[in-house]
């Protein structure tokens, strides 16, 4: 036979009658509780019923509302059926004719008995609540798992941006060294107004809560403890290992000043509030994590340099794939309940399949490093005399602690200068110890800001 003669191909010969409709809308219906309806919930609630045929083709059931829990009855709630709400969410949680229980109210109680009883009840549960699952998700997962109840939960990071799905199954053949992420809009577009404004910390915040991107009370976000949330479930799937919200080093970004964001653009470098997640020493009895929320100067040039406004982004670096980024709207309503809506099509395909999606796995077990022991780098501003013999006790001090020097840059300002050094990567502790001997020094008037720097060789 030669090489180039067609190899005949049997083509299958369908009637027209035998072929399945493509758009065949399922009878079978399948009953969602929605615990929640504000900002999340109410899209939630629009897009069932908006996209309900197309749902039910995807998914294989009709996903059908069929009641919400809410804190106040009489609140406006424009589009919604007011005989579907109830305030007695764990009636609804539990009701024997519901099967997937989706959970947007937030917080730590009472969601969390909410979600447990509905799990025990033979639920499939949908949450966003990251708070949640970094406090007891060793519990929640352990529920979940006892009573084979699904248990999904990717708008809990990064809203819109699909990041769980892909470290718990696209990554699950791969080796993931470091997370990366910018996992808090709020903070995210208070640095940036600050980097393209010039403008400090307060102003930036006040612009923040007048455009809506910060709540009234902003501690959550701009103290790190949502980034840490976040970053703990992040670090949990990434490295098949426990972690809790109490297992990560967390710094919020009230202390950046306008001054430390200049001097970064001096040094081509832009301030982010970071969730960093790293593996440590490759393997054996070093093997370890480390989990970190703190605001760092990175490159302009880095990928996550160009993440402005109230966006996220999330770069994973792993073994096989190599780096990785992605990018969206991490909060508001519609984006975060594209995610939950997500979640929703997958729990129903499995309910109806008899199966349950992929448990999390912490069989690495790998124990959560100090921060002390991290290794980073510092970028250090000292307000100094300008005279002859600072430089050598300044620099003696870094040396002290085996901390090497990468670059110094000196700013003369009449009789004081400032002097910027930036280290090479050093321990944790010996990089703040450093500090605390250059606050003591005589020539040293002060420590103007101590900042870390990090994602140097990723591009
Ligand atoms: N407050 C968060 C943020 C959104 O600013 O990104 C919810 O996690």
């Amino acid at each position: 036979m030669s090489e180039n003669k067609p190899v005949p191909v049997a083509v299958a010969k369908v009637s027209p009658s035998a072929e399945r409709p493509l758009r065949e809308v399922p009878g079978k219906t399948l009953k969602v509780a929605l615990l929640g309806c504000g900002t999340v919930g109410s899209q939630v609630a629009r897009l069932l019923t908006e996209e309900a045929d197309e749902l039910a083709i995807r998914s294989g059931a009709r996903l059908e509302v069929a009641g919400i829990a809410v804190r106040r009855l009489a609140h406006p709630r424009p589009g919604i059926d007011p005989s579907l709400l109830t305030t007695d969410a764990m009636a609804l949680a539990t009701r024997p004719d519901i099967d997937i229980v989706v959970e947007v109210i937030g917080g730590i109680q009472p969601t969390h008995s909410l979600l447990l009883a509905a799990m025990r009840a033979g639920k499939s549960v949908v949450t966003a609540n990251k708070a949640l699952l970094a406090e007891h998700g060793e519990q929640i997962h352990d529920v979940s798992h006892r009573y084979e109840a699904d248990l999904y939960y990717e708008a809990a990071v990064a809203g819109a941006i699909p990041i769980l799905r892909p470290l718990r199954e696209s990554l699950a053949g791969d080796t993931v060294h470091r997370v990366m992420g910018i996992v808090n809009g709020t903070t995210n577009f208070i640095l940036d107004r600050m980097d393209s404004s010039g403008a400090d910390f307060s102003e930036s915040l006040e612009e923040a809560q007048e455009l809506g991107y910060a709540e009234p009370d902003p501690t959550a976000d701009v103290e790190g403890f949502d980034a840490a949330s976040k970053a703990a479930i992040l670090a949990g799937l990434a490295f098949h290992t426990k972690v809790t919200a109490s297992d990560v080093y967390r710094e919020g970004i009230t202390e950046v000043t306008a001054a430390d964001i200049a001097s970064a653009k001096t040094l081509g470098r832009i301030v982010k509030l970071l969730a960093i997640c790293e593996r440590s020493g490759a393997s054996g009895p070093e093997a370890g994590v480390s989990v970190r929320v703190h605001p760092a100067m990175i490159p302009r040039t880095h990928p996550l340099a160009a993440v402005g406004g109230a966006y996220n982004a999330v770069f994973v670096e792993a073994k096989s794939a190599g780096q990785l980024m992605f990018y969206g709207a991490g909060a508001g309503g519609t984006p975060t309940a594209s995610a939950v809506l997500g979640d929703i099509v997958a729990v129903a395909r499995n309910r109806l399949a008899g199966t349950r999606g992929p448990e999390v796995s912490t069989h690495a077990g790998l124990p959560v490093r100090p921060m002390g022991d991290t290794l980073t780098r510092y970028h250090v501003s000292l307000d100094v005399a300008d005279k002859p013999g600072v430089l050598a006790p300044v620099a003696e001090a870094f040396a002290r602690h085996g901390v090497s020097i990468q670059a110094v840059r000196q700013t003369s300002r009449g009789e004081d200068a400032l002097l910027v050094i930036v280290t090479h990567e050093a321990r944790d502790a010996d990089l703040a110890a450093t500090v605390s001997e250059l606050e003591a020094l005589p020539v040293v008037r002060a420590v103007a800001s101590v900042m870390r720097v990090e994602g140097e060789g990723d591009q």
